[in-house]
């Protein structure tokens, strides 16, 4: 059942001490807790009863208070809870505890990755460990005491500090951590194993030095220096940018295989799938390297957004969430190019997040309710949230962006808030009135902008329109206007920027402030009819609507001076060419287009001053998934069809022009994941991916050469993703060469197993069903899981086939899965929550799979997703 965030109450019972002891063992794990707790003084003199949070699988055997060892009548638990009626006003409560972290196949708790032992806790995954009072309002000083055989565990970690090492009467090797900061149960963290580390130091900006450890197991400890890197420049620019500084005098992050998320904040000791953690010239594209830059400094960062400021109640997430990812996108703009970073945030927020915003999973960035918060882990939450902190920013402009998040730090430090708290602070120190701004945390749904526009010649004044409008979302059918910063700029008809006026400034740029449900502004001092340039860099998390010509979108291309707008217009381009073939792939008519697309690229193409991974940018059409977000209803064959017929469409008339960027832009000296580097691989490899789409005898053997020649994985791959999605006659050999070369190395082998499941074609539903019964697929491992079912999901004429045996080969996975891992058994079905908007023969198909899980024992986590689709 939901609970509901408007039900909120403290905490009835604090907890100000926690010890906790472990004693590791390969049946059975023994868990004591010494809890020093009393009764929240906020609440005065009360009786209510003690309730602590535990789960299925944590056995009970004893609880005492202040060492009275309660008898079976004083205490009972019920649907996973303890409930101690009588207790004083202030107690040490002791609770002995076992579990079996291995037969924890849903990685929350205390469980096992290969050989070591580790733990997940965020959100509610400390309950699987011992009873406990697991919300993150409840914020203790944690003591961790871990037991182990040292000859198998020799490294054995937990929060904050060693302070003692000895052994038992038994031999086995004890263990003592501290951690001096208070902190809530979803921070905790224990690892133990037999870890290979690599060491360093970052001395602050005070002067102080922190010990940085990077464990992994011993073959992946030569693929951590460009991580340990990437930490040291997140540690410098948070003490830069926002004056935060490290706290404590080590720093851990640990590698772990099997793990539902990227990666995981916890106190002094971070927690990595080492798929975000690990890399290697060889073994990582460019892509990757970025990826784990950016998270790395993520869960860095989340040590003041997130762990000295924490938040109140899970409905909170994005006040962590949000923040932090506002901050690591910063980070890797500051790092490499702000405009390319822009552009692919967008991309992935215009497509992921804004079809979430469009689905039955619809909901506020600050959530109402919830059934299972393990499902509110949301692009809305992350993504859109980190929108809302940006456009925050825009409205106070740095400086009072900076003292706005001075203040909140300063405010709130160590305490658990709210995203309310957030909003008061930049408010308090910025004196901009942010009370209409609120309404993006708490409504749903994409807001349309329709713009309109008019020029007075005579009056040299032009005027722009803008209506928003927010579609209902479920539970919330009417709207309010929300208050969104558009950014905009004016250009003459030969693409340079104009001066106007408006309400007294004069600039070549404004921002407006949309507060209305519609709302005029006058330009003044325009001696022409200007083309606008709206929503420069994306200025709110909005769909635009706004009557281009294709010349119009040419101009911007080819002359705005905002980079991510010139980006824009020409996938807007593309977006109506697109758009006009699948509506005559919908017709059965032969596709045939003129397009203006071949002029644009053209142009780029030509211009050797250009940003090289900005043209790749540009030449990167809109992806099935965007399209599909962007249509309604949704004809999968059709969309690919006509993604198909362009692509090729260009690259026929333009076969010279790339095979030209191809050879100008290969990089020659030696591997290096730097922005300049990844700017030239990025634009040869999206020229060969269309060169290749010519018949073209020279591209099928540049293909091949760079997949047997390439000395980094980043060209190899492209390389082998361009030949299996191109139909290179010899693909399938290429995609044999690659396992038996690399069957060793598992990340590697997840990026074939997914290219693997991708294949488009007919075969493709026996293609990945052969592909779970290979040996290199694990069922227990969520990246292996994540790489062939997510493989197939973008498969269009595997998932989507006419008979729905695709979409009934994933629930058959959903159902298995629900009862070993719930939390992936419910990201899996995203895709199938998006049934409502598929033509009407897929529609019924993928419906008819929802009932179909829906009629199993479900999770918590499935049942929402599944009930919330169906209703
Ligand atoms: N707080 C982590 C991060 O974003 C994510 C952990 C989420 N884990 C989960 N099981 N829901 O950095
Ligand atoms: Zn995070």
């Amino acid at each position: 059942s939901a609970i509901y965030l408007k039900d909120y109450t403290a905490p009835p019972f604090l907890i100000d001490k926690t010890e906790l002891s472990f004693d590791l063992d390969e049946s059975t794990t023994v868990v004591t807790s010494r809890l020093h707790m009393r009764r929240n003084p906020v609440f005065g003199a009360s009786t209510v009863p003690l309730v602590l949070d535990g789960g299925p699988d944590v056995k009970l055997i004893g609880v005492a208070m202040d060492d009275y060892e309660l008898p079976q009548e004083e205490y009972r638990v019920v649907d996973d809870q303890l409930i101690i009626t009588a207790t004083a006003d202030s107690f040490v409560l002791t609770c002995e505890t076992l579990i079996e972290p291995q037969n924890n196949t849903r990685l929350e708790g205390l469980y096992r990755s290969s050989s070591m032992f580790c733990t997940q806790c965020e959100a509610e995954g400390f309950r699987h460990i011992t009873y406990y009072l697991d919300r993150p309002d409840v914020m203790s000083v944690f003591t961790t005491t871990i037991i182990a055989d040292e000859t198998r565990y020799p490294v054995m970690l937990s929060n904050g500090n060693e302070v003692e090492r000895g052994k038992t009467d038994e031999g086995k090797t004890v263990v003592v951590w501290h951690d001096p900061f208070p902190k809530p149960a979803y921070l905790f963290a224990l690892v133990a194993g037999d870890l290979a580390v690599k060491n360093d130091v970052f001395i602050t900006q005070s002067q102080r030095e922190v010990t940085l450890q990077i464990f992994t197991e011993s073959h992946n400890i030569d693929k951590v220096d460009y991580a340990m890197e990437a930490l040291k420049r997140s540690m410098r620019w948070d003490e830069e940018t926002y004056g935060r500084e490290y706290d404590l005098d080590i720093f851990m992050i640990v590698a772990v295989d099997d793990f539902n998320m990227g990666a995981m904040e916890n106190k002094g000791l971070n927690i990595f799938n080492s798929s975000c953690l690990l890399a290697s010239p060889e073994t990582t594209t460019d892509d990757a390297y970025l990826r784990v830059e950016a998270i790395v400094a993520h869960e860095y960062f989340h040590n003041w957004s997130g762990n000295r400021v924490t938040c109140r109640d899970w409905f909170q997430l994005s006040l962590k969430e949000g923040f932090t990812v506002f901050r690591d996108q910063t980070f890797s703009a500051d790092m490499h190019s702000a405009t390319v970073k822009r552009v692919e945030d967008v991309s992935f927020l215009r497509t992921a997040q804004f079809a979430e915003d469009a689905g039955p999973m619809a909901h506020p960035v600050r959530p109402a309710s919830f059934i299972e918060i393990s499902n509110f882990y949301t692009l809305t939450v992350y993504e859109k949230g980190a929108e809302i902190v940006r456009m925050i920013h825009t409205l106070l402009g740095e400086e009072k962006f900076r003292a706005g998040s001075d203040l909140y730090f300063d405010r709130h430090d160590g305490q658990a808030v709210t995203c309310d708290d957030f909003v008061a602070a930049m408010q308090d120190a910025s004196g901009v009135d942010l009370s209409q701004f609120k309404r993006w945390y708490s409504q749903a749904g994409t807001p349309k902008l329709s713009v309109t526009d008019a020029f007075d010649q005579a009056l040299g004044k032009y005027c722009v329109t803008i209506k928003q409008d927010t579609p209902a979302t479920p539970g919330q059918p009417t709207k309010l206007p929300l208050h969104i910063p558009v950014r905009i700029g004016l250009l003459d008809a030969n693409g340079q920027s104009l001066s106007s006026s408006l309400d007294g400034a004069t600039s070549e740029e404004h921002v407006l402030h949309l507060t209305d449900a519609e709302q005029s502004f006058e330009f003044t001092g325009l001696a022409t009819r200007p083309v606008p340039s709206l929503l420069r860099g994306f200025s709110a998390p909005v769909k635009l609507d706004y009557n281009y010509s294709s010349q119009d979108l040419l101009l911007l291309m080819s002359s705005d001076s905002d980079g991510f707008n010139r980006w824009s217009a020409a996938q807007q381009l593309a977006v109506n060419e697109l758009s006009q073939l699948i509506t005559q792939a919908i017709k059965g008519e032969t596709l045939a287009i003129e397009s203006q697309l071949v002029h644009g690229f053209k142009a780029l193409l030509a211009d050797a001053s250009l940003d090289p991974a900005m043209v790749a940018l540009v030449l990167t059409l809109p992806n099935q998934a965007y399209l599909s977000e962007i249509s309604t209803p949704i004809y999968p064959a059709e969309i690919k069809q006509a993604r198909v017929y362009l692509k090729t469409l260009l690259a026929e008339a333009l076969s010279a022009d790339f095979e030209r960027i191809y050879q100008q832009h290969r990089v020659t000296e030696e591997y290096q994941a730097v922005a300049e580097d990844i700017a030239h691989r990025s634009l040869k490899n999206v020229a060969l991916s269309y060169w290749a789409e010519a018949s073209s005898e020279r591209a099928q053997q540049a293909v091949f050469e760079q997949f047997s020649t390439a000395d980094n994985m980043t060209d190899q791959f492209a390389a082998l993703s361009i030949a299996v999605h191109s139909q290179h006659n010899q693909a399938a050999d290429m995609l044999a060469a690659f396992y038996e070369q690399w069957k060793t190395e598992p990340l590697v082998v997840n990026k074939w197993l997914m290219l693997s499941a991708s294949q488009d074609n007919a075969n493709a539903l026996s293609i990945v069903k052969g592909l779970m019964a290979h040996p290199a697929f694990d069922l227990k491992n969520p990246n292996k899981v994540r790489s062939v079912l997510g493989g197939f999901g973008q498969n269009v004429a595997g998932f989507h086939k006419e008979d729905g045996s695709g979409y009934q080969f994933l629930a058959d996975q959903i159902i298995v899965l629900n009862k070993r891992n719930p939390q992936i058994a419910s990201r899996l079905c995203t895709p199938l929550t998006r049934w409502k908007k598929l033509k009407p023969e897929l529609s019924a198909k993928m419906k008819s799979e929802l009932e179909r899980i829906l009629a199993e024992d479900l999770s918590k986590d499935v049942y929402e997703v599944i009930t919330k689709s169906l209703a």
